[in-house]
């Protein structure tokens, strides 16, 4: 059984709340949060459950093993030290930290402590992107050429973060995960037109053997969009989020190109190929993720999406801001 806290019961929290009541293995024995709005709604909807308006009761508990961090990233740093200190393994929230240096100092804390870290990075749980990783991993795109990614709404304005720090996360978590190799530079681009923060931005990231990503991420879209497209050399795939049924997509699409030279000309074929769309694992992605901590703390295993993972996101947010300040500027990673 692993003993869990929560720290933070705002839009986010609940979703961890509600899964560590009901997953087998864990006993949720307190959630804390500075807001008395939020900590009337927990106790509501978990009648037996410890609240407290300070976390420090939860850090300093001895009947607790592991602490789910909910709160603005702003706070994960103190929030993460004061656990991983009190000898908890910690949950925290995407993104990570608020800079590289923090998440290298939490790495060497828990690896010191022998605990664990896992950073919530919800997609890479998600029946699509598990299939994709898949995909790739058997070679089923051929040598891989794009990543382009699409996440825009209207809202949720944040207030401490700008659009990056706010939605870039996910894509930055998933094409770490997907893409083996390691980006090698980055230029971000973007503009503040509302609350001061960026509010719209484009993140382009050159990796070696010519693959290049695309995030396209902005709060003042009037549409929901949820798109990415992956392009190889033997077919191309399209994951949209928002399809009920066939979220991911695979064309036998490509265009091969020739040239001979007593011709001096381009010879160009097109290849329109079938479309399948494989089974998708429907899960609810935080649920399967809980459960995996859950597991790597109890069977003493690294999880994938470690503090490492983290850090990895980080350091290319971190990078984005860079350029975004620099108007475009390339930054190495
Ligand atoms: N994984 C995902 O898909 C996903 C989705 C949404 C948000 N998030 C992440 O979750 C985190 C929280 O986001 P949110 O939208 O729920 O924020 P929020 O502002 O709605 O809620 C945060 C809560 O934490 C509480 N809090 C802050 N500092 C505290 C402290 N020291 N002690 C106790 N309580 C404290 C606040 O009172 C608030 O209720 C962020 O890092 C965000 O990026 C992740």
């Amino acid at each position: 059984m692993v003993r869990f806290g929560v720290i933070g019961y705002g839009y986010w929290g609940p979703n961890v709340v509600r899964n560590l009541t009901n997953l087998d293995g864990v006993q949720l024995l307190a959630v804390s949060d500075k807001n008395p709005a939020a900590r009337e709604r927990v106790q509501k909807a978990y009648h037996d459950m410890r609240v407290t308006a300070d976390a420090a009761e939860v850090m300093s508990s001895t009947e607790i093993d592991a602490v789910a961090i909910v709160t603005p990233v702003w706070t994960h740093y103190e929030l993460a030290k004061t656990a991983l200190e009190n000898g908890k393994h910690i949950f925290v929230e995407k993104p990570f930290t608020s800079c590289a240096h923090q998440a290298e100092e939490l790495i060497n804390l828990a690896q010191q402590k022998n605990l664990k870290i896992m950073v919530d990075h919800t997609f890479l749980f998600t029946g699509a992107v598990r299939k994709i990783r898949h995909l790739l991993e058997e070679d089923a795109l051929g040598k891989l050429y794009y990543y382009d990614s699409m996440r825009v709404n209207l809202g949720l304005f944040q207030h401490d973060v700008n659009v990056i720090w706010d939605l870039a996360p996910h894509d930055l978590s998933i094409m770490d995960y997907v893409i083996k190799e390691s980006p090698e530079a980055l230029i971000a681009t973007g503009q503040t037109h509302l609350n001061g923060k960026e509010d719209v931005a484009f993140i382009t990231v050159y990796f070696p053997e010519k693959i290049i990503a695309h995030i396209n991420v902005n709060w003042l879209s009037p549409v929901k969009v949820r798109t990415t497209l992956i392009g190889g050399e033997k077919k191309m795939l399209v994951w949209n989020d928002l399809e009920p049924d066939e979220k991911v997509k695979i064309y036998d699409k490509g265009v091969s190109i020739t040239s001979r030279q007593d011709l001096y000309e381009l010879l160009v074929s097109y290849r329109s190929g079938d479309m399948w769309a494989p089974q998708v694992e429907q899960v609810e992605a935080l649920r399967t993720e809980l459960a995996y901590f859950v597991d790597c703390i109890s069977n003493n295993h690294v999880p994938f999406n470690d503090g490492a993972s983290g850090l990895r996101v980080v350091k290319m947010l971190q990078a984005a801001n860079e350029s975004l300040n620099k108007r475009g500027a390339l930054v190495y990673l």
